[in-house]
């Protein structure tokens, strides 16, 4: 559910998103548009997610569209970034929307920290948002798959064709059993065209 808090916080990430891009301080974030993140939200809602991870915390804006449905569904999310700056801004964007409950951080490499929470999590994961190193989508999922079940969506932004390269392994593997993809044609928050692949494991 959006409360006013989360449209609130949102709006803020969006503003600060747009004073970013005018004076080119700090990192830029790197968010998903609007329209995509309420299509996470939906996603992560539709399938009743508990237990939701994301790949690329940046700000918390895809995280607070998916954090959203998991207060609805009583689920939990965690959330991966290296960058310490994007870490303590997201923790910061969680709680003014009033999220903090229902999200954990976990700071440093995916690489390294993605293997270790699933080791430590034998619980399955409903959902996923894959949002980080573009090659390293395929790690991410052979890393989470023993985690996933039928019926468990994964979705991987940014695999239009400027990173045909990028995400080719990652799309392979998707696009057949056990998996059914739709790769979604999208605009990002620059209003480039772009994509978002949209999985559901089947057995
Ligand atoms: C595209 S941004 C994520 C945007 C975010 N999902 C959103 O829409 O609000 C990618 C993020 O991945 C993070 N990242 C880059 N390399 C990483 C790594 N090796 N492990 C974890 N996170 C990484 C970056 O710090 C950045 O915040």
């Amino acid at each position: 559910m959006f409360t006013q808090r989360i449209t609130d916080t949102l709006a803020h990430i969006e503003e600060l998103d747009r004073q970013q891009k005018r004076t080119a301080k700090d990192i830029p974030f790197w968010r998903v548009s609007a329209d995509n993140g309420r299509l996470l939200h939906i996603l992560a809602r539709a399938c009743g997610a508990k237990r939701a991870v994301e790949v690329g915390t940046s700000s918390g804006y895809s995280g607070i569209h998916i954090a959203a449905a998991l207060a609805s569904t009583g689920g939990h999310l965690w959330t991966f970034d290296l960058e310490p700056f994007k870490v303590n801004l997201a923790r910061a964007h969680f709680e003014r929307a009033g999220l903090e409950g229902v999200v954990t951080q976990v700071a440093g490499d995916a690489l390294q920290t993605l293997p270790a929470f699933v080791l430590s999590n034998p619980e399955p994961i409903d959902f996923a948002f894959l949002d980080a190193v573009k090659p390293h989508y395929i790690r991410y999922l052979e890393i989470l798959r023993p985690r996933l079940h039928a019926g468990s969506v994964v979705a991987a932004d940014n695999v239009g064709p400027h990173n045909a390269d990028a995400v080719r392994s990652y799309l392979e593997a998707v696009r057949g059993a056990p998996f059914v993809t739709s790769i979604v044609p999208t605009e990002n928050a620059e209003g480039r065209r772009d994509a978002v692949a949209i999985s559901i494991l089947e057995a």
